[in-house]
């Protein structure tokens, strides 16, 4: 007589029910808000980051105080930021680099003691005022931030005039804002 062999218990058939018309429409409303609100945090994280890196023109950059000229004495150029650092008897500026005419970039001439520049012969101040020729206004400028030793800070004015300096204060840093411009005034 042969051994009984036991039987495979019966598996229970599990049915996956179809989502009605209701539920599907719900995982599509679902999945709609969240690719909106993906997009939406994409776009304020997308904001809220500066654009331009630190010394990169467009962001800011920081000047050396110790390569701050004397007033009075020749700019110095700071060619990766496009601007000039001016130290005239009423204070400091950032000058743009690029000529109010028509975009050439002026070079001081140390023997004539102003900018000039190559391309229709407009010449500047050491302050960026206009001096000659067809530019229509003083050089434009970037807002300027001096900050001393005991934490106070100073800024270029609204309408882009010099940052008068402290000879009593030691200068700890100079931040130079390339992405804030003031447009220089209009010469009658
Ligand atoms: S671009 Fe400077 S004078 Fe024309």
């Amino acid at each position: 007589m042969s051994a009984p062999v036991a039987r495979a218990a019966a598996r229970p058939s599990i049915q996956v029910a179809a989502p009605s018309r209701r539920e599907f429409l719900y995982y599509i409303w679902g999945a709609s808000m969240a690719l909106l609100l993906g997009q939406t945090s994409a776009g304020l994280i997308w904001f809220a980051f500066p654009r331009f890196k630190e010394g990169e023109f467009g962001g800011t950059f920081a000047f050396n105080p110790e390569e701050l000229p004397n007033a009075g004495a020749a700019p110095v150029t700071v060619a990766s930021g496009r601007f000039h650092i001016s130290h005239t008897p009423e204070g400091l500026r950032a000058l743009y680099q690029v000529c109010t005419h028509l975009g050439c970039l002026p070079k001081w001439v140390p023997t004539n003691f102003r900018f000039e520049c190559p391309c229709h012969g407009s010449k500047f101040e050491l302050n960026g005022a206009w001096i000659e020729g067809p530019a229509p206004r003083n050089l434009d400028r970037f807002i300027a931030t001096v900050t001393y030793a005991d934490g106070s800070t100073v800024e270029t004015p609204a309408d882009g005039g010099p940052i008068p300096l402290d000879p009593e204060q030691e200068i700890t840093s100079i931040q130079i804002d390339t992405g804030a411009r003031i447009v220089g005034e209009l010469h009658p």
